[in-house]
């Protein structure tokens, strides 16, 4: 088993025109090739998923499970409600790192808090696309 899942919640599908001040210019694209390239260039495959809903996230997590070494996931705003996400990222083998690319912790009080964090491998905020860059990077690493 050689794959890794690129998986990305709601609004990161407008990345490039939404607050490019908080997220950069960069789009989900530009994160897909980076990775893509990055993965492969390891001897590892990338497959990529965004969804703005909830359960169609939860529906991929289960099928990701035991299907591949890892999970990078920027869960968006459903990081800062989603028990449902967190049951299932307790409930799967595969491991998850929870990536931001905004640094939550020097924003609005209600992104401090991740209900994902505790269930996941590890947590990367605040590094832009790099962060996704450094998630991978762990998964390739470890196996
Ligand atoms: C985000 C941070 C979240 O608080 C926000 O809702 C997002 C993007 C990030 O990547 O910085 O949509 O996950």
């Amino acid at each position: 088993m050689d794959r890794i899942l690129l998986l990305n919640g709601p609004n990161i599908n407008m990345l490039g025109k939404r607050e490019k001040e908080v997220y950069g210019q960069f789009t989900l694209q530009d994160i897909e090739q980076n990775l893509e390239q990055l993965v492969s260039s390891h001897g590892f495959k990338l497959e990529s998923y965004q969804s703005n809903h909830e359960g169609e996230l939860i529906d991929r997590l289960q099928l990701a499970n035991g299907n591949y070494i890892g999970v990078i996931f920027n869960p968006a705003a459903y990081t800062h409600t989603s028990i449902a996400l967190r049951d299932t990222i307790k409930a799967i083998e595969t491991p998850v790192i929870e990536v931001h690319i905004s640094n939550v912790h020097n924003r609005e009080e209600f992104r401090h808090t991740s209900m994902l964090a505790p269930v996941c491998y590890g947590q990367i905020v605040g590094l832009g696309l790099t962060g996704y860059r450094l998630a991978a990077l762990a998964f390739i690493e470890k196996n």
